[in-house]
């Protein structure tokens, strides 16, 4: 079958005053993919994430998403197509429930949020009734049922991860970008969460694009992984190849071999 992108990344660049951050990077995340990005501090993965996004637009080049130029598209029009970022609980939403947290994401519909539906109840209650009942699937999805009228700020480091996780599944994302979504879980948790990043990915489809420095869990999920180093895409493989490549090793840890087991 012909290779299906979600994302292709055409020859971007990116320049913050004298400092080339990224340098003509061209890559892709093939739909129904658990894609990878790896590189050492500083090799512009974030920075590629962040255009990626919508959140800064490329020096040059150019973002396809979908089939569709997203060159300098906002992130709030790039969520309307489909593509998802998953961010921390912000400090506000703590004072809601986990299911109301799910809820409260804007609905797939453009203009049909619940917030803009409030001025028309008869039509809000269906829409709440219906926001309602996938917010449950979600909640049940992730087995967050004992604690889905918890508040949010009152949940766990891990939970508080899968509700982030969660959010994206409100609106059926086509791709779903996680930025380091390990940092600061312990293993327990985090085996818990590439577990339904798993789920997700096989039993319903979605896409994921992953930067990450915990290699462990990069292996366990990523295929195929993406290596950059400053500012340049240098490898794509998965982790064995990786792993077995020494000029990988060398620029991504500047190190022995060792230091990737
Ligand atoms: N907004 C910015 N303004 C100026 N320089 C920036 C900006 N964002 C990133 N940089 C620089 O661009 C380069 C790439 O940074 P980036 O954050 O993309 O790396 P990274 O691969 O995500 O690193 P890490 O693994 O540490 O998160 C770095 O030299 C960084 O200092
Ligand atoms: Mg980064």
């Amino acid at each position: 079958m012909a290779f299906d992108a979600v994302i292709e990344v055409r020859s971007v660049s990116k320049r913050f005053g004298g400092l080339q951050a990224v340098s003509n990077c061209s890559l892709e995340v093939e739909r129904g993919s658990i894609t990878g990005l790896i590189g050492p501090n500083g090799a512009g993965k974030s920075t590629l994430f962040n255009m990626v996004a919508g959140n800064f637009a490329p020096t040059s080049g150019q973002i396809i998403f979908d089939g569709q130029d997203i060159t300098g598209l906002k992130p709030h029009e790039l969520f309307k197509l489909g593509m998802l970022r998953t961010f921390q609980i912000a400090h506000e939403f703590s004072q809601m429930t986990a299911l109301e947290n799910l809820m409260m994401v804007p609905g797939d519909q453009p203009g049909e949020s619940l917030s803009t539906l409030w001025f028309k109840p008869g039509k809000a209650a269906a829409r709440e009734a219906e926001v309602r009942s996938k917010a449950l699937d979600v909640i049940d999805f992730l087995k967050l049922g004992h604690v889905k009228n918890e508040l949010a700020g009152n949940l766990s480091g891990g939970q508080k991860k899968l509700l982030e996780l969660g959010r994206t599944m409100m609106v059926d994302a086509k791709i779903v970008l996680l930025d380091e979504v390990a940092a600061g879980v312990n293993k327990t948790l985090l085996n818990d969460l590439a577990a339904n990043i798993e789920r997700m990915n096989k039993e319903l489809g979605y896409t994921f694009f992953v930067i990450e420095h915990d290699m462990d869990l990069i292996a366990r999920l990523c295929d195929p992984v993406i290596v950059m180093a400053q500012g340049e895409v240098i490898a794509k493989g998965n982790m064995e190849e990786l792993r077995a490549n020494p000029m990988i090793v060398e620029a991504y840890f500047g190190g022995p071999v060792e230091a990737v087991r």
